[in-house]
């Protein structure tokens, strides 16, 4: 049984990728530093899978998580790095608190798998790489362009870190980045979901809080874009979709079959969804009245942003299982369930 280190495995994507591997014949371990997180989601990933994961509270980017890695994990045979900060607002805000967390936690990362010839690694990069991109849909072979935030620079030099590191490696292992696009929903048993310790600025957790009554009203940050309806488009992917990815992504590398020492795939659906159609889809699924107004555009937001997923389907034999619907059927019952109707 392969042993996978999962670190960041208490947030959002980490627990539902826990759970897929664990569903999927993996051995897991969890090393969080619980800054953004709770250690209780493990008792529901006990719930769905009957396996105990006991996290390790570890901060990656200090001096000394090097060798505490290195002491506590000798049999690692892939390791998938989530842990960072994600928030773009404050990453403006506190450049320095980004650089240090993201990036010093990357290569403290990045010297444990060097260290213990870790033959696997997924890094969770992010649509925001492609930055102020023109060409859509995107697609891994693009530029980076300027991201406009310190956290979306984070993830690019992450990736150019990774790239710099197989020009000097001479051991066998394979790395992909995954290039998230708009991770969305719950898992099917309610059990796990999206929990941000801060109030939520991503569309879909700010629609979910505007239907429970937490906000009044749910601002859309524009319609003035040169896009079909002047709304901005994104590409939604639902988080069971984007976890099972990881799965497939390790199979790929330990089986043998990339040839390339490191890859990159976006993970997106390929389908551009509008804010306005994400609203109406949400009132639809659901059945509720949104109370929504136009407001003034988002400061450094993109028109559209949405997935040539092409290599993914292709080499991974990856496709998404849940579509916008379920999306916002699965967000809605994931906010119900953790906050009771405070309308
Ligand atoms: C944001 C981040 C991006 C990050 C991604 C993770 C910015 C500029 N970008 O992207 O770096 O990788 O989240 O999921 O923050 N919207 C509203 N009203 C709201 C909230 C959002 O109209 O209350 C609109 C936004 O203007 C945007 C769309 O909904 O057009 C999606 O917003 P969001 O969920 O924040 O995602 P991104 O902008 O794609």
């Amino acid at each position: 049984m392969n042993k996978i280190l999962v670190t960041g495995g208490c947030g959002y994507i980490g627990s539902h990728t826990l759970v897929d591997l664990i569903e999927n014949g993996f051995d897991v371990d969890c090393v969080d530093s619980l800054i953004n997180s709770e250690d209780k989601v493990l008792k529901n990933i006990e719930k769905i899978t009957g396996k105990k994961i006991i996290n390790t509270r570890l901060d990656l980017s200090k001096e000394d998580s090097l060798s505490i890695l290195n002491k506590s994990y000798n049999n690692i045979d892939g390791v998938i790095h989530f842990a960072a900060l994600k928030s773009v607002s404050e990453s403006v805000k506190n450049p320095l608190l980004y650089y240090e967390n993201n990036v010093k936690s990357f290569i403290n990362i990045l010297k444990f798998i060097n260290d213990n010839k870790i033959k696997a690694f997924i890094f969770s990069s992010s649509c925001t790489v492609y930055g102020n991109t023109r060409e859509l849909p995107v697609h891994e072979e693009l530029p980076f362009q300027e991201t406009g935030s310190t956290y979306g620079r984070t993830k690019q030099i992450c990736e150019q870190i990774l790239s710099d590191y197989y020009s000097d490696s001479n051991f066998p292992l394979k790395s992909i980045s995954l290039r998230y696009f708009n991770p969305a929903g719950a898992h099917p048993t309610y059990l796990l979901g999206e929990s941000p310790i801060n109030p939520p600025l991503n569309l879909i957790p700010a629609i979910t809080e505007t239907a429970i009554g937490i906000r009044n009203k749910l601002l859309i940050h524009g319609d003035n874009y040169p896009t079909k309806d002047g709304t901005c488009v994104r590409d939604y992917i639902h988080v069971m979709d984007l976890a099972h990815a990881h799965c497939l992504a390790l199979k790929h590398m330990l089986n043998d079959r990339q040839s390339n020492p490191l890859e990159v795939f976006n993970l997106g659906i390929g389908n551009g969804v509008s804010v306005k159609e994400a609203i109406y889809t949400f009132e639809s699924v659901n059945n509720i009245k949104l109370n929504y107004e136009i407001g003034p555009r988002r400061e450094g937001d993109l028109p559209a942003m949405y997935a040539d997923n092409t290599k993914i389907t292709k080499h991974l034999n990856w496709a998404p299982k849940y579509t916008i619907k379920e999306i916002m059927r699965d967000a809605w019952e994931w906010e119900k369930l953790r906050r009771p109707l405070s309308k």
